[in-house]
């Protein structure tokens, strides 16, 4: 969603802050602009759009300045207008950038009406503003005038502000939102997302919750919310440049899908590492923390619940726990019977959706402090609050629909099973070997499911002409029959369904006809003669069935029943495998009907709020 870059230095920083917005565009946004203070006045640009058409504008104007700041908007208060897009400036004089939702923007703004400010958009955003301009009113600095006002506000938010008064300046404020400071050479930069300044600094040091900080080019101070001035932990950011950059590639889903069996052997080293399933890979106080641990209660949205989904198979046979997994968003507003004894595990890519980061704050309140965070993006909000972690090696996803994500957070959510299985004496020293085993086989195997990506093309021909489409599954292939279908629907917009194949008699079946392809995964395991029985229901309704099937299996195509084969069966992990078709086949398609892959519609690729 939003994006925020700031740069403070002895160079024109305008190309920094271009180059940073976008870095940021993967998030999803719908406007951008950029802010500078140059000559005594605060100069803006800001367009709907994609940021090059920003930047165009900016070169036309000449802009150039030492200070400045840079802003993508996801519309939520106001729609997509230039008015509404971010930087919000107050008097002409100070100009600021904002992620999050002020949820007191109403009153605030009767209250600065009344002293006679007059607003230009309908954003919650612009009130901020005004009300740090209004305290500078009363003689102090601009770091002081934002600790005032940051105590005035109820809600999220990760500030970046600047004032023509004060051009040695820049000054942030982080409650909720995710925000860094970039240390460089007599530069220094603040950014929602270390993406946007890794080309000029990998020093960051992480904001905590109440931070504000002040930055000028030879220093930056931190104070924490009861504005005393601490010193926070400098850290060196892994984020490689080039898993930001296309490479040959022609999407960054492209490429993801292709990283797979690179970003699953490194989730892997990371195991074999630390000596197999051992609950030192979650952490220091992780033997603590997992030895009674009595029932799993998984949280997560979106691809990550499925990713839980398929992990409640493994959970409950491997570890013989109870295992339960909800939608966060679902989750947050049930009455819940809390467990002290449950074992609270979030998945998420970015570590920063607001509903997984609101339901483990709910379960915690419950009396629930067993947590273990399983997340692509170490240092963000779900990491941080929770006891345990286990850190999935994707490295930099930017393609909005998750793939690499989702596969090295099934090797994660395994791991976890077995290693539960080992505390509770259910799984011997030779299974575990076993299983270490086909995790050191599994990037290959992936990277077998990858070399169908020819066959898979031909198959996303006859789908592109389609409006809806079917994907069935059973056991743990059924979480995958889900995902198939939501990255049909989110990059293609072909409406797309997953169910479990046992259930197509129980309603889904009345759609069946000539028009509805209906996608099958069907590998050789014991359900395949029930899935066999399932698809000969959709077949005398005329239905058009695409069959992704083992090597080994006894399955073969006839009229109307077309199939590829995945590598030989690889057992307990197969889902991971047949991932890979499925996310093939919704690139294919989505390529065929001409979307915007990577920047699907409406979507975004961190969710930062409700
Ligand atoms: C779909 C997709 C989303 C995310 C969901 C959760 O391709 O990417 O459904 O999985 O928004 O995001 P994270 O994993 O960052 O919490």
């Amino acid at each position: 969603m939003c994006g925020i870059v700031g740069a403070i230095a002895q160079r024109d920083v305008v190309p920094l802050l271009v180059d940073g917005l976008k870095r940021l565009e993967y998030r999803g946004y719908d406007s951008a602009g950029i802010a500078v203070v140059v000559a005594d006045s605060v100069r803006r640009v800001r367009r709907t759009g994609r940021v090059a058409e920003m930047e165009a504008a900016a070169l036309a104007e000449g802009l150039g300045a030492n200070l400045g700041i840079g802003h993508t908007r996801w519309a939520t208060h106001g729609g997509v207008t230039e008015s509404n897009a971010h930087p919000h400036i107050s008097d002409g004089e100070l100009a600021l950038v904002h992620n999050g939702i002020i949820e007191n923007h109403e009153a605030q703004r009767e209250r600065l009406r009344a002293l006679g400010y007059a607003f230009e958009s309908q954003t919650d955003t612009e009130v901020v503003a005004h009300l740090i301009h209004h305290h500078r009113k009363q003689g102090v600095s601009l770091l002081a005038a934002l600790q005032a006002t940051v105590k005035e506000l109820h809600g999220a938010y990760a500030l970046a502000v600047i004032d023509k008064r004060d051009p040695a300046t820049l000054v942030t404020a982080r409650m909720g939102c995710p925000l860094l400071i970039g240390l460089g050479e007599g530069e220094n930069f603040v950014a929602s997302d270390v993406s946007a300044i890794v080309s000029a600094t990998r020093r960051v040091i992480f904001l905590e919750e109440g931070d504000t900080a002040e930055l000028t080019c030879d220093g930056v101070r931190v104070f924490d919310a009861s504005d005393a001035q601490v010193m926070r932990e400098v850290h060196v950011s892994e984020v490689s440049l080039a898993s930001l950059e296309l490479g040959p590639y022609r999407h960054f889903m492209q490429k993801e899908i292709h990283e797979q069996p690179r970003a699953i052997a490194d989730t892997v080293e990371g195991i074999l590492d630390a000596g197999g399933f051992d609950a030192a890979l979650f952490g220091k106080d992780a033997d603590a923390v997992l030895a009674d641990v009595a029932s799993v209660q998984i949280l997560a949205c979106g691809t990550s619940y499925y990713a839980g989904l398929t992990a409640r198979y493994w959970i409950e046979a491997i570890a013989g726990l109870p295992c339960a997994v909800d939608i966060a968003s679902e989750y947050r507003y049930r009455s819940v019977v809390g467990n002290p004894k449950q074992l609270v595990v979030t998945i998420s890519q970015s570590g920063e959706t607001l509903d997984t980061m609101e339901a483990l704050k709910y379960a915690k309140a419950q009396g629930q402090d067993k947590t273990l965070s399983i997340c692509n993006v170490p240092e963000s909000a779900l990491p941080r609050a929770s006891k345990l972690v286990l850190h999935t090696r994707a490295g930099a996803e930017i393609g909005v629909a998750s793939t690499k994500a989702f596969t090295t957070q099934l090797v994660a959510l395994f791991t976890l099973a077995v290693t539960l299985g080992k505390l509770r004496g259910r799984v011997d020293t030779a299974q575990q070997a076993d299983f270490l085993n086909a995790l050191r086989h599994l990037p290959g195997s992936v990277q077998h499911a990858l070399n169908l990506e020819p066959q898979v093309a031909l198959w996303a021909e006859k789908f592109a002409p389609r409006q809806h489409a079917l994907f069935l599954g059973r056991g743990t292939h059924y979480p995958i029959a889900l995902e198939g279908a939501l990255k049909l629907k989110e990059i293609s917009y072909i409406h797309a369904e997953g169910y479990p194949a046992g259930e197509l008699k129980h309603g889904p079946l009345a759609l069946v006809d000539t028009q509805m392809p209906v996608v099958v995964i069907a590998p050789n395991d014991a359900l395949l003669e029930k899935v066999k029985s399932n698809i000969q229901e959709v077949r005398a309704r005329g239905g058009e069935m695409f069959v992704f099937t083992d090597a080994d299996s006894s399955f073969s195509a006839s009229e109307g029943v077309h199939v590829i084969r995945t590598p030989r069966h690889v057992g307990i992990l197969s889902p991971i495998v047949h991932a890979i078709p499925v996310q093939l086949l919704a690139y294919h398609t989505a390529l065929a009907r001409g979307t915007d892959v990577d920047k699907p519609r409406n979507l975004a690729k961190s969710v930062t709020v409700e």
